[in-house]
């Protein structure tokens, strides 16, 4: 066997294109390594949305040649390979910056890495791939899928037609595709067979899928949803991310209605200023974004809400800041994603004048206070209550196991590690910043025993 290592950065549609690239692989006789020390091939799948998160991958790749270097020394051979947002956005710029990179390979492009692979081992060189023919990937990635334990990702619908006027993703994603239902469904099936429990939709705005039904309708996310969730086995079903404009009134009423979509729901505002949002191109108002907030919770309220918030967007004034800061107010999240505004090349907004560093760190800082004391609210109104966790993965402590509540917040409980992959009842007893500490319901308070 050949030693495969995948170093993934960015959103969760990235861990989903980096196990499929895994399992594209398997048939060419690799198996997933630990890390890059003794790999055979390594390949980043790299994140453009921020300048930090770009930066990561050179730096990443600076120790990579030095590891190939010394590999080359003993005759050994180690390929590497960036795929993703950044080998999409700076394609062969990548090899120039840095020669050791042997294969250069787009999101919507990795299924043909197995042919790039084979022409690079036949010509020296480097090899190429930025094309777009996401119907193709879809319709040629392996039927094999591996699982990692009872919950999964599975991407329904990629690419995005909004440009807002910070973001990257329309030009590295490419256009919005939905895939066919029955290709979705297949799948679902699979990790299902597989014991998967839970799975999260995925798409860069995955409320916007219209995918081909059998019946020669467009479907929506929620019919979609309502269709998974009859599958034996799929007890849980999430999605992520969600446009504000995108939430139709079918996709709420499934959250009054499905019993396996969970009551958890990111949806990104970026700014509480129309003024700001109008610049971003979000096409709606801080207004629509809280009448939707309402009707959300009037189908369920329950749900935990969470968003993603950009700072320091060019021309945000303090008074557009407050606007933010009076709409989390109003809202009130259960959790969430906060950024300093990062100009990216090529995006309408980058060219605009620039807020100074120091005003967005300023404006971050009580943003995130505010947040987090909303967090630990959430979680602390937690305490007390049962709720269904599924175990993913064993703690650290002996017996011990980890899981997510229904609000997708971190469980652990002890005496549990006998009830991976399964759905279980708990009493939630202690609230940690990150996560919550939890007992199980036929387990007296003073058990001492582990399991
Ligand atoms: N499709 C999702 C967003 C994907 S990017 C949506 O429409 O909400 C994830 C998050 O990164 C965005 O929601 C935004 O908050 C942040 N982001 C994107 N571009 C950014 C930039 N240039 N600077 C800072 N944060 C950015
Ligand atoms: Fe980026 Fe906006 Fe598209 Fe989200 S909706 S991916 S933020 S352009
Ligand atoms: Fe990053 Fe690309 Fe996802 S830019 S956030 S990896 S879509």
């Amino acid at each position: 066997m050949k030693k495969l290592f995948i170093k993934t950065y960015g959103c969760q549609m990235n861990v989903y294109d980096s196990a499929r690239m895994a399992d594209l692989l398997t048939p060419l006789g690799y198996a997933l390594a630990d890390g890059p020390e003794a790999a055979d091939m390594v390949i980043l799948n790299t994140c453009h949305i921020r300048e930090k998160a770009a930066d990561k991958v050179y730096s990443e790749l600076g120790k990579l040649r030095e590891m190939k270097e010394e590999k080359a020394r003993t005759g050994d051979k180690m390929l590497i390979a960036v795929a993703g947002c950044v080998a999409q956005a700076e394609g062969a710029e990548i090899v120039k910056r840095q020669s050791a990179v042997d294969i250069v390979v787009g999101p919507q492009s990795y299924h043909r890495l197995p042919e790039l692979i084979a022409r690079i081992s036949r010509e020296k060189g480097h090899a190429l791939d930025t094309d777009f023919p996401v119907e193709e990937k879809f319709d040629t990635l392996p039927e094999e899928i591996a699982v990692g334990g009872p919950t999964a990702f599975l991407t329904v619908q990629e690419g995005c037609d909004k440009f807002c006027t910070f973001c990257v993703v329309p030009y590295t994603r490419g256009a919005e595709y939905s895939r066919p239902v029955a290709q979705i469904e297949r799948e679902a099936r699979k990790l299902a067979d597989k014991g998967v429990r839970e799975i999260t939709l995925l798409g860069q705005n995955v409320n916007a899928y219209s995918g081909d039904g059998a019946d020669g309708e467009a479907w929506s996310l929620a019919k979609l949803i309502r269709k998974l969730a009859a599958i034996e086995g799929i007890d849980r079903i999430r999605y992520t991310t969600s446009h504000p404009r995108d939430m139709g009134d079918d996709l709420i009423a499934a959250h009054r209605d499905v019993e396996a979509l969970m009551p958890y729901l990111h949806l990104p505002v970026q700014s509480g200023s129309n003024r700001i949002l109008d610049a971003m191109n979000r096409q709606h108002t801080r207004d629509d974004y809280l009448r939707l907030v309402e009707r959300i919770r009037a189908a369920r309220p329950d749900i935990a809400l969470s968003s993603d918030f950009i700072v320091g967007f060019p021309g945000e004034t303090d008074e557009d800041f407050a606007d933010t800061m009076a709409l989390v107010r109003e809202v009130g999240y259960a959790s969430h994603f906060s950024f300093k505004y990062s100009p990216r090349p090529g995006t309408p907004a980058a060219t605009q004048k620039q807020i100074p560093e120091e005003v967005k760190a300023a404006r971050l800082e009580e943003l995130q206070t505010l947040l987090f004391a909303q967090q630990r609210a959430f979680n602390t109104s937690c305490e007390g209550k049962t709720m269904d966790v599924l175990f993913e993965k064993k703690g650290r402590q002996a017996g011990q196991a980890i899981g997510r509540s229904p609000f997708l917040q971190p469980v652990h409980a002890d005496h549990a590690g006998h009830l991976l992959g399964q759905i279980v009842p708990v009493k939630i007893e202690s609230v940690f910043p990150n996560s919550l500490s939890a007992r199980l319901l036929n387990v007296p308070c003073t058990a001492e025993a582990g399991s």
